[in-house]
């Protein structure tokens, strides 16, 4: 195949959702389509007994639970497809978010019965900037549900984006039979079982205007599917690709990912409308992923997967241009050549040496230190910086500080490495040489840290957590920030880049400190500060 045909044929994309709406199902099923897997529960395992890819840390082992996010890679009828894995609640993290960066869509998760809940908004807000595709997949519509006029508004008021339904269930009060296809006019209707859907469920396919629905179903759920759909027609907006691909149309599905209903009707719809790899935005200008150049960026690292030799295996997106093992790259930020040795890709639970990869895909390489979260690998003369990560606002943070102080030396080299590495984000204590303070999005990324300084560094910490939930930079030389007015609530610190910043209990309280402080401008992520709106991709 040529370069362009490789990065037709691929589709990169990540599934978002609370915890609990069916993710771990949804994939499952799309394995089992692809092929990738063989029997439902090879990748459900993961959560209880079996240890996949991902498993790595003795962390992971020990709470059953994969503390970075895995990709899955399998071929479905012609397409090459990297399902990029965003963990669930507890094992939520910053690598939840920087995995979204490498994604060219997303596939929204919302259960019928509970609609958008905490998480997906978290994850959603990064897919919205990103501009990237947003597909809606409403899950265990087998299930009682809530009505789904209700869950079009509620995804359009609370995640501020405009949502075309591609099929609608049908049933009243929230007890659903079957589907409508819009676009086909076509119905299916599944018939109950009690086994709790671990069967898929016998369905009647057929043209909506077939007189045997008339009969399968009782003449009021008949009746409201008519008005249903001629409300949708006339009040609801029109399918507009070009809106669904900057992502303020989401394409809404209806099904349930383990009785298996409407889920091959999705995965071929997704398939068709989700983009291949788009062109990307760089310090430069633009790169276009069929240029000959190989061009990529980092967006995870994973170190300690060997304990004894500290090893780091650093995970990249390809952007343009044909991989091949052992290619010379080099590396934007420091300048330095390097050999591209033993690139690894990942199926649903091993990992295989690839010989050659392509725009969209993900590879991970073995590295000894030399490459951080965000930097730019490029081959042949012509410079690529590919722009910053954004940083995601912590929600909670803690004071940290090496409990012998003679393991000084060790504490700031573990935390300078973490810091680079993007495990936590670390800020200045100005009231103190001795401590830190880290902020974080999830709980876990502290225990990681605790746990990897005690184990890579041989530092034990003594970590105590902080009243904050808020951070916001201010916009000021660190000489005037001694004149904010009424922040006794607050505690003042400096990020890596001796900005100010300060750490607020909620978000009362912070626009409560903003209107008493007019003269100075307040941001909720530095980005905000500094990066250039063309940057932001
Ligand atoms: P997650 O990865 O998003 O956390 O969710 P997961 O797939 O683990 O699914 C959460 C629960 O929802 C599981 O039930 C799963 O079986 C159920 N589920 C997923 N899709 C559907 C669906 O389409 N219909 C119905 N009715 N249920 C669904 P569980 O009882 O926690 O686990 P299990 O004992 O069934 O494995």
């Amino acid at each position: 195949m040529s370069l362009i045909e490789e990065v037709n044929s691929r589709r990169t994309f990540a599934i978002i959702s609370h915890p609990d709406a069916g993710k771990t199902t949804l994939t499952e099923k799309l394995l089992l389509y692809g092929g990738a897997i063989h029997l439902a529960g090879s990748v459900k395992a993961r959560k209880t007994t079996k240890h996949a890819v991902s498993d790595w840390m003795e962390i992971e082992k020990q709470r059953g639970i994969s503390v970075t996010s895995s990709v899955l890679q399998f071929d479905y009828e012609g397409h090459h497809i990297n399902i990029l894995d965003t963990p669930g609640h507890q094992d939520f993290s910053e690598d939840t978010y920087r995995t979204l960066m490498a994604a060219d869509s997303a596939v929204m998760l919302i259960d019928v019965a509970k609609g958008v809940e905490a998480q997906t908004k978290k994850l959603f807000r990064v897919c919205k900037e990103r501009g990237i595709p947003i597909f809606t997949f409403v899950n265990k519509i087998d299930h009682f549900g809530r009505n789904p006029f209700d869950l079009l508004s509620e995804i359009e008021d609370i995640l501020g984006i405009r949502a075309y339904p591609m099929n609608w269930p049908i049933g009243i009060n929230g007890n659903y039979q079957g589907i409508y296809d819009r676009n086909a006019a076509s119905i299916e209707l599944f018939e109950k079982d009690t086994s709790h859907g671990q069967h898929k469920l016998a369905s009647t396919k057929g043209s909506a205007a077939d007189p045997l629905f008339s009969d399968l179903l009782d003449e009021d759920v008949h009746q409201s599917l008519i008005d249903d759909i001629e409300l949708l027609d006339e009040a609801g907006d029109d399918f507009d690709m070009e809106k669904v691909k900057n992502g303020t149309l989401t394409p809404m599905f209806f099904g349930s990912a383990m009785t298996n209903f409407g889920v091959k009707p999705f995965l071929d719809k997704f398939l068709e409308l989700a983009p291949q790899p788009q062109p990307r935005k760089c310090l430069e200008g633009t790169v276009l992923p069929d240029a000959e150049q190989f061009t990529s960026f980092v967006f995870k690292i994973q170190a300690n997967m060997n304990p004894q030799h500290h090893d780091r295996i650093v995970f990249m997106r390809i952007c343009s241009g044909k991989f091949e093992k052992g290619m010379t790259v080099t590396h934007r930020q420091s300048g330095r050549t390097l050999r591209l040795m033993q690139p690894q890709q990942f199926l649903a639970t091993e990992r295989t040496i690839i010989e050659d990869a392509y725009p969209g895909d993900i590879i991970g390489v073995f590295d000894s230190g030399n490459l951080g979260v965000g930097d730019t690998l490029f081959s042949d003369k012509k410079t690529v910086t590919f722009a910053d990560f954004p940083t995601f606002p912590p929600e909670l943070f803690a004071r940290i500080r090496a409990k012998d102080s003679m393991k000084r030396k060790q504490f700031l080299k573990g935390m300078t490495q973490l810091a680079q590495e993007g495990a936590v984000q670390i800020y200045e204590n100005l009231g103190s040489m001795e401590s830190y303070i880290v902020g974080a999005v999830g709980q876990l990324q502290f225990e990681v840290l605790e746990y990897r300084l005690k184990h890579e560094y041989g530092v034990d910490l003594e970590m105590n957590t902080l009243p904050y939930s808020v951070a916001r930079w201010i916009e000021s030389d660190s000489q005037t920030y001694e004149h904010l007015k009424n922040i006794d609530s607050a505690m003042i610190v400096k990020d890596h880049k001796q900005r100010v910043v300060l750490l607020i209990t909620n978000e009362w309280q912070a626009n409560w400190i903003i209107e008493r402080n007019p003269d100075f401008h307040f941001c909720a992520t530095p980005d905000e500060l500094a990066l250039p709106a063309t940057l932001m991709e």
